[in-house]
């Protein structure tokens, strides 16, 4: 899970790295309030889950009050990149005298830990790692040692900062690592840090991706971070009931048991869809092992509440779990759903007696399920249906 800059800067601030005031708005009023709260110059930002706000002019400075209700008002509902804002923050506004960047990120490929840092920070990080890669310094960290005192001040000389400043920044950046692994994170980013007028090192921008697998397990406080109301509420759904479920844009539900089965039942169905007016997988959901009624039901709840959805494509293959149990689910989950149930289904069983499966589905004789002798049929009776 992305964090908003708000959400990033009290972490920060629960870990001491150093951070200024920030108070979130979500109206013009709001965020005049806490202007006059706050005193002084300001910094109205916008707080999207996405790069380049300066540039989009979703970062003002305001010198008053009355400045900032109409940086605000100016901020509020801007689009940056596809992202409305619908909240500001206003910080109180720092005095810049440089500004760098430090980042610490999970390092798939290496399995390992990765900080990067320059002593040339504010601009954009791709930016600077194409045009002068030579001052982004990019440092293994050991995750079993992680990022103490000696590590940090490594990582700022190789960064480039000088034997005055490099202490200095090094102990933010032992702080910042204290974030990264007290949260679980995969990815802290602060950019720009900041030197100010007076000598402070200060936090002045902050990314953070916390990794839900960690959150899942030992942080359950992390829920309270979701934006419940940016989630899609048929996602949000779905993770209510445990299912393994993405939304996609295409008119075919799909469900199936293994992620490895069903990622290849949505290339099936797109590439079926070629020959059907182009339509195309609605979802991934995969039911996993143990196909019960209930969890058939809410599968099937999910997808035939897309209301793009026009057919759904069950492929199971019985394993452990026998298709007479996915058959028996089907029907079930057909007499819960009721009149709920309202899309042609298209059911491909096979593996763990796959005759008695398909025999109690013939027996059902229910008109809105199709049986497919195998995956690329059913892939093409599905797509044949979304398509009528
Ligand atoms: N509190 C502040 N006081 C003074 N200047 C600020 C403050 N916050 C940000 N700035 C200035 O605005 C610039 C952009 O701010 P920030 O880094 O938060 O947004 P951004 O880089 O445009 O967005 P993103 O990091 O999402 O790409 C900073 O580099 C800094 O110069
Ligand atoms: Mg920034």
């Amino acid at each position: 899970m992305d964090l908003y800059e708000y959400q990033a800067r009290d972490l920060f601030e629960k870990y001491e790295v150093p951070v200024l005031a920030g108070i979130i708005a979500d109206t013009p009023e709001e965020a005049k309030a806490a202007a006059e709260k706050i005193g002084g110059v300001v910094v109205v930002k916008a707080q999207v889950k996405t790069g380049g706000r300066g540039k989009a002019g979703g970062v003002k400075v305001a010198k008053t009050a009355d400045e900032a209700f109409e940086a605000a008002q100016a901020i509020l509902g801007l689009d940056i990149k596809g992202h409305v804002v619908k909240r500001v923050m206003v910080a109180a506004g720092a005095q810049i005298e440089k500004e760098f960047y430090f980042s610490v990120l999970l390092d798939r490929s290496n399995r390992s830990y990765l900080s990067l840092c320059s002593v040339e920070g504010g601009m954009e990080i791709e930016e600077l790692a194409v045009e002068r890669p030579e001052a982004l310094a990019k440092i293994e960290v050991n995750p079993l040692t992680g990022i103490d005192s000696a590590k940090a001040l490594e990582i700022a000389k190789a960064g480039g900062f000088d034997d005055e400043l490099a202490p200095k920044v090094a102990d933010v950046f032992v702080k910042l690592y204290d974030v990264y692994k007290g949260e679980g994170a995969t990815l802290v980013e602060v950019n720009p840090l900041i030197l100010d007028a007076s000598g402070n090192i200060i936090a002045l921008d902050g990314k953070v991706t916390l990794d839900d697998n960690a959150s899942e397990v030992r942080h359950p406080e992390h829920e309270e971070l979701e934006d419940k109301d940016a989630a899609d509420p048929l996602e949000a759904k779905a993770k209510a009931s445990g299912l393994n479920y993405v939304k996609l844009d295409g008119q075919v539900g799909i469900i199936g048991n293994g992620a490895g089965l069903v990622m290849s039942t949505l290339d099936v169905v797109a590439y079926a869809g070629e020959n059907h007016g182009g339509v195309k997988p609605a979802n991934f959901l995969d039911i996993g092992g143990g196909a019960s009624a209930t969890v058939m039901a809410a599968g099937l709840d999910v997808i035939l509440g897309d209301a793009q959805v026009k057919s759904v494509f069950v492929n199971v293959f019985g394993g452990i779990t026998s298709c007479v149990a996915v058959a028996e689910g089907i029907v079930k989950a057909l007499e819960i759903l009721g009149d709920a149930a309202s899309k042609p289904l298209v059911v491909r069983l096979d593996g763990n007696q796959v005759d008695e499966g398909r025999a109690i589905l013939a027996a059902a004789n229910n008109p809105l399920v199709t049986l497919a002798a195998g995956m690329d049929e059913g892939a093409d009776k599905a797509a044949e249906l979304a398509n009528a």
